[in-house]
């Protein structure tokens, strides 16, 4: 019997103008609209997923680069995630859904009165999706922490948050009818808090959980990232190579990371990004990886305009045929970003932009592990492989909240993970936690 996994979907370019510039976006569907992403988060829970990820980022970036971001709508504009939760929570009943949250942006009050409140409306649905990104910092008048900083700050801001949640003892809700008390004041705890980044006081004036906390999903893969993880994270969203052997290696990064902090292995669900093109033939397959050896000038703008934006610098007024000069990158992007982002060559320097452009668009088989296109039931063995092969906890798709999308992916790969016993077909009652620790 095949083991069963958890999937999510992560939303990827955040709430924007989703699928701007693609033909999809003539389906009317405005992008403001919570509509469009009820009716797609209506089909994930159909489809059995256990979490939504909404990702964002607070800011358009550099003042110099603004224009990279927006031209094609690809880093901005983005409406506020956490906002947009409760019109999702209100069409659904079982799937989690974890906006994408700056730990430098909310005051820990705020942040735990506000989840706290979500958690209660939601059916203890709600989730997090700590980051750490420090480029907006200016636009809230505070200071550029370095990388380790950010993740001291969150640790810290968490620790607080969780404070304020538990600040209401066992037994302080009372409700007690016949009495006619409903709350014991001695059993609420204030205290203060003094630490590197807050001073606070508590307590918070919310009511505890039913079922828990918000859970914490973290996506940061170095090691202080790890380290976060290891101590807080409900569910890690990794990004690494998926043949066995790196899914494996990661997996015992983050057991040990969680070991490190006194938790255990199951305390975390390890989601792999993932997102294969799933194609209709066999023939296609074939048809598809020996065409992207061979990229069209537009594909090659394509993955240079993506590529412009991610690294808030302009390649597509380069020239394509000379090697990439990485000073042109500036200030705005680390090297190890660079390097990830263009694919990890080694001498990607000496290069040609084309060359480059080229080995970013090439794609190749699901069914050998060169790449992830594939037919259903290819995609469908390579995950049930991973589970079986590497205990795989689960995958995250990427994609819009859109629903063309999300039925692209999942309307043959639903039935095909289902026959293979990977993907569940019914949740239970106790909200996401419970979901994710189900199996
Ligand atoms: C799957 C995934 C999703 C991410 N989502 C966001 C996001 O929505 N917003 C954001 O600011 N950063 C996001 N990040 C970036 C991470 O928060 C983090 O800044 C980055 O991974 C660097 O952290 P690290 O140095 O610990 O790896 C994401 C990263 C990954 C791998």
């Amino acid at each position: 019997m095949a083991q069963l996994q958890h999937f999510g979907w992560f939303f990827g370019r955040g709430f924007g103008p989703q699928g701007w510039g693609r033909p999809d976006y003539e389906w009317n569907y405005r992008w403001q609209d919570p509509r469009i992403y009820q009716q797609s988060v209506r089909e994930l829970e159909q489809a059995g997923l256990d979490l939504l990820i909404i990702e964002d980022a607070l800011s358009l970036g550099s003042p110099e680069t603004i224009d990279l971001r927006v031209r094609e709508a690809y880093g901005g504009p983005k409406l506020d995630p956490l906002l947009l939760t409760p019109y999702l929570f209100d069409v659904t009943s079982h799937i989690g859904i974890a906006p994408t949250i700056n730990a430098g942006a909310y005051p820990p009050y705020l942040a735990a009165r506000q989840f706290a409140t979500l958690q209660h409306l939601s059916g203890d649905r709600f989730g997090i999706n700590v980051v750490t990104d420090v480029k907006s910092a200016r636009h809230f008048g505070l200071d550029e922490l370095a990388h380790d900083a950010a993740y001291d700050r969150a640790e810290e801001w968490l620790d607080v948050v969780r404070r304020l949640w538990h600040s209401w003892d066992e037994g302080a809700l009372v409700e007690n009818r016949a009495t006619g008390q409903y709350a014991d004041g001695s059993r609420i705890g204030g205290f203060h808090h003094e630490g590197e980044y807050f001073t606070l006081d508590g307590p918070l004036n919310a009511v505890p959980f039913d079922n828990g906390d918000p859970i914490i999903v973290s996506p940061g893969g170095s090691g202080r990232g790890l380290s976060f993880a290891g101590g807080n994270s409900d569910v890690q969203l990794a990004l690494s190579p998926l043949d066995v052997e790196s899914v494996k290696a990661y997996r015992r990064k983050v057991h040990e990371a969680a070991a490190l902090r006194g938790r255990r292995p199951q305390d975390i669900t390890i989601l792999f990004v993932f997102k294969p093109e799933i194609v209709a033939s066999e023939e296609e397959v074939q048809r598809v990886v020996n065409a992207s050896l061979h990229p069209t000038d537009d594909v090659i703008r394509a993955v240079l305009a993506g590529q412009s934006s991610d690294l808030e610098t302009d390649l597509t007024v380069l020239d394509l045929d000379r090697p990439l000069d990485p000073a042109v990158f500036g200030q705005h992007v680390s090297q190890g970003t660079i390097r990830g982002l263009l694919g990890g060559a080694d001498g990607f320097e000496s290069q040609t932009l084309r060359e480059l452009a080229v080995r970013k668009a090439r794609k190749g088989r699901i069914d050998d592990g060169s790449g992830f296109v594939g037919t259903v039931d290819q995609v469908a063995d390579f995950i049930e492989r991973l589970g079986d092969e590497a205990q795989n906890d689960g995958f995250i798709f990427s994609g819009d909240l859109h629903p063309v999308t999300v039925h692209g992916y999942l309307d043959h790969l639903v039935p095909a993970l289902r026959k293979r016993g990977v993907l569940r077909s019914e949740f239970g009652n106790g909200g996401v936690r419970a979901n994710l620790r189900d199996f």
